[in-house]
């Protein structure tokens, strides 16, 4: 298939036009396109909940972000060769204008975008000053011509991609910021337009620069923790084999702000010079694989995204609510008042519940002995989970139980105080919530479903009010959305659409070359 090539403004903003019963994918590029442009492209290919997208990328050597010395000139262009291997990739369209196309009222003039000095003022911002705002500049001109719903981005250029994610927030521009996995040669190396600089000698050097990060790395993995003890290895390395050193420094991944023997995940990063070519890398250093904590009232529809989510995301899935409810269970099996915390308490001792995997991939749930799967999901668990489920005797139990199960991490855990009592540590947390009104007409279709009567909706309503005033004035761990949880109010959207924003919010957290997930095989 051939690409569609515009080189103006005008031809590009019809077309965008034209496009807009397709979900439109946007990957801006300086050109001189490789593998990992391509795997963007690819990427930027893939169905998402809204249809089969339609995917355009621009080429575009931007002047604003290259500082005097840099090698701006000689960047290489070839536009011929770009069209072809994003054809090759997927691609429907190129948008690569000149300068004077792309800011018709020149450079002098051009109103500018300069992202926050916190997230200039490390790794690459201060030996290249005004690169960053460069970037940002040219990369909300290009959204405001395309007005795409996803922008895709090489996680390469890590300190890139987070201060365009901010722009795009502080901006409130209407777009899904992707980053996406670096790709890497066969030595390791991440792959850059630059490399077509090197010489045969300089890309076998060049080859220090993974060599010096699998070094930090596997310090890293044997409980080193000070940034200095991490750092002059990585250091170490790149110099034995002749690269001229930039830095080499250790930020917090999403603020950039210098860490020194941080708990949580860090990032290291590398800039060397390799003869006169820059080259950069990184890589993510995790204490464990990443959790996710996802809260909400009932009935907001948790568990059957959380699931979906947890397998994409290749997490297992910690359905807390099914523990409470399998409690609640076995207190109304003994016949013991759900009321009474006294009589709750002895039942807590001996209590072997577990979490399985079904044949099929499906949660089971047992409580001594007992396959409850089912059963806790009757009405009559219903209403009585949330009594038996304010105990503190029962919470301290179960809460620690979670904590266990989540000390190798790698899982998502949903329930009401996963972000603020169970996991506060964890790296995503989502609010999951919907209008009662909503909430009371999933669940009248549940019931119905299910073969269970179903109550009047004024009726339901109210339930499920008196349920919430319940679960969030308890004393014990509340139902409270963590200070640093995001609000997700699933009206209107349907199952697919809400698990591809856990994704986008997961995404947002935790990179892809961090916690690749399951599913992500890299093209040859
Ligand atoms: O990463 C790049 O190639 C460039 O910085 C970008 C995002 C296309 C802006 O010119």
């Amino acid at each position: 298939m051939l690409v569609r090539l515009f080189q103006t403004r005008s031809e590009l903003i019809t077309w965008c036009r034209d496009q807009a019963s397709r979900p439109l994918h946007f990957v801006p590029t300086m050109g001189s396109l490789h593998r990992g442009h391509q795997q963007l492209l690819r990427r930027a290919a893939e169905p998402v909940p809204e249809g089969r997208p339609v995917v355009l990328l621009s080429v575009f050597v931007n002047p604003l972000q290259f500082g005097t010395g840099e090698d701006f000139a000689r960047y290489p262009r070839d536009l011929a060769a770009d069209a072809a291997l994003a054809a090759e990739a997927g691609a429907a369209a190129l948008f690569a204008p000149s300068a004077e196309e792309l800011f018709p009222g020149g450079e002098e003039e051009l109103t500018r975008v300069i992202p926050p000095s916190s997230l200039r003022r490390t790794l690459c911002g201060p030996l290249r000053p005004g690169h960053f705002e460069g970037v940002a500049t040219v990369v909300c001109r290009l959204l405001a011509l395309v007005r795409p719903d996803r922008l895709l981005l090489g996680e390469k250029d890590w300190q890139q991609l987070i201060i365009l994610r901010r722009v795009v927030a502080d901006l409130a521009l209407p777009v899904t910021v992707q980053g996406c996995a670096t790709v890497r040669e066969a030595d390791g190396l991440a792959c850059s337009s630059r490399h077509r600089y090197l010489t045969v000698d300089e890309r076998r050097q060049a080859a220090a620069l993974p060599a010096a990060l699998a070094a930090a790395s596997s310090l890293w993995g044997s409980g080193t923790r000070s940034a200095e003890a991490l750092t002059a290895p990585a250091r170490q390395v790149m110099e034995t084999a002749g690269l001229a050193v930039e830095y080499v420094e250790m930020v917090q991944p999403l603020t950039l702000s210098p860490a020194d023997a941080l708990e949580g995940p860090s990032l290291l990063a590398v800039a060397a010079r390799c003869g006169s070519t820059r080259l950069i890398d990184h890589v993510f250093l995790m204490t464990r694989p990443p959790i996710v904590a996802i809260d909400g009232p009932a009935g907001a529809g948790k568990s059957t995204v959380t699931r979906a989510f947890a397998s994409r995301m290749g997490l297992v899935y910690l359905d807390t609510g099914a523990m409470y409810r399998a409690l609640t269970w076995w207190v109304l099996h003994q016949g013991v008042d759900p009321a009474d915390p006294a009589a709750v308490a002895p039942l807590l001792e001996d209590l072997d519940l577990q979490l399985l995997s079904g044949a099929g991939g499906e949660q089971r749930v047992r409580v001594n002995g007992h396959e409850v799967s089912e059963a806790i999901r009757s009405p009559e668990v219903t209403a009585l989970v949330s009594t038996v489920a304010a105990h503190p005797c029962v919470r301290e139990a179960l809460t620690r139980q979670q904590q266990a199960m989540g000390l190798r991490g790698g899982l998502v855990a949903e329930g009401r105080d996963i972000g603020t009592a169970v996991f506060p540590d964890a790296e995503c947390k989502v609010f999951l919530t919907a209008t009662v009104a909503e909430r009371a007409r999933r669940r009248a279709l549940d019931l119905a479903q299910r073969g269970f009567p179903v109550p009047e909706r004024a009726e339901l309503e109210a339930q499920i009010a008196e349920r919430d005033h319940l679960d969030s004035s308890r004393s014990v761990a509340p139902l409270r959305q963590a200070a640093d949880a995001v609000e997700l109010v699933t009206d209107g959207l349907a199952i697919d659409a809400v698990i591809q924003r856990l994704v986008d919010l997961f995404r947002e957290r935790v990179p892809e070359d961090a916690w690749p997930g399951p599913t992500r095989v890299q093209a040859p």
